[in-house]
């Protein structure tokens, strides 16, 4: 087989930048200890509803300074009453999903998390200014999807 030396040339740069590019990506992965967002716990998508703590959704106080919120998403909403949460204060969220992929979204936040059924997703916020903040999913998952949204108000003490 006959190549052109233009091609030849073309051929190796890019082989050459997709090794570098996996390279990046592999090593700064592994010496960065890159895991899958929110750890690997797992739970049975199908008895969510039994399975501590999704089995009490809502916020629970776990010392002076922590609270967890834990989250039920499924298609198309949150299953989480009374999303309330001091401001200043470390906030663990926990979410998982009964049905499909969805995601847990705060607004004007750094949480944007992908919510999979079979897994739980962790995220520890604390948030800086008291006020009503959205939460949203941010991946399709329906006809409903637009409609997929709630609230968290967070207090001043
Ligand atoms: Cu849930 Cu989009």
């Amino acid at each position: 087989m006959h190549l052109h030396k233009y091609e030849k040339i073309w051929l190796t740069l890019g082989i050459a930048s997709l090794i570098v590019f996996l390279s990046v990506v592999g090593v700064s992965a592994f010496s960065q200890n890159h895991t899958p967002a929110g750890g690997m716990e797992t739970i049975d998508p199908k008895k969510v509803n039994e399975t501590a703590p999704f089995d009490n959704p809502g916020v629970t106080q776990l010392d002076d300074d922590t609270y967890q919120a834990t989250i039920v998403a499924m298609a198309f909403g949150y299953n989480a009453p009374e999303l309330r949460v001091p401001v200043g204060k470390e906030v663990i969220f926990k979410v998982t999903s009964t049905d499909v992929v969805h995601s847990f979204t705060i607004d004007n936040t750094k949480v944007n998390m992908m919510v999979v059924p079979g897994r739980i997703t962790t995220k520890s916020y604390t948030f800086e200014k008291p006020g009503t903040y959205l939460i949203l999913c941010n991946e399709y998952c329906g006809t409903g999807h637009h409609m997929m949204y709630t609230e968290i108000e967070v207090y001043e003490e």
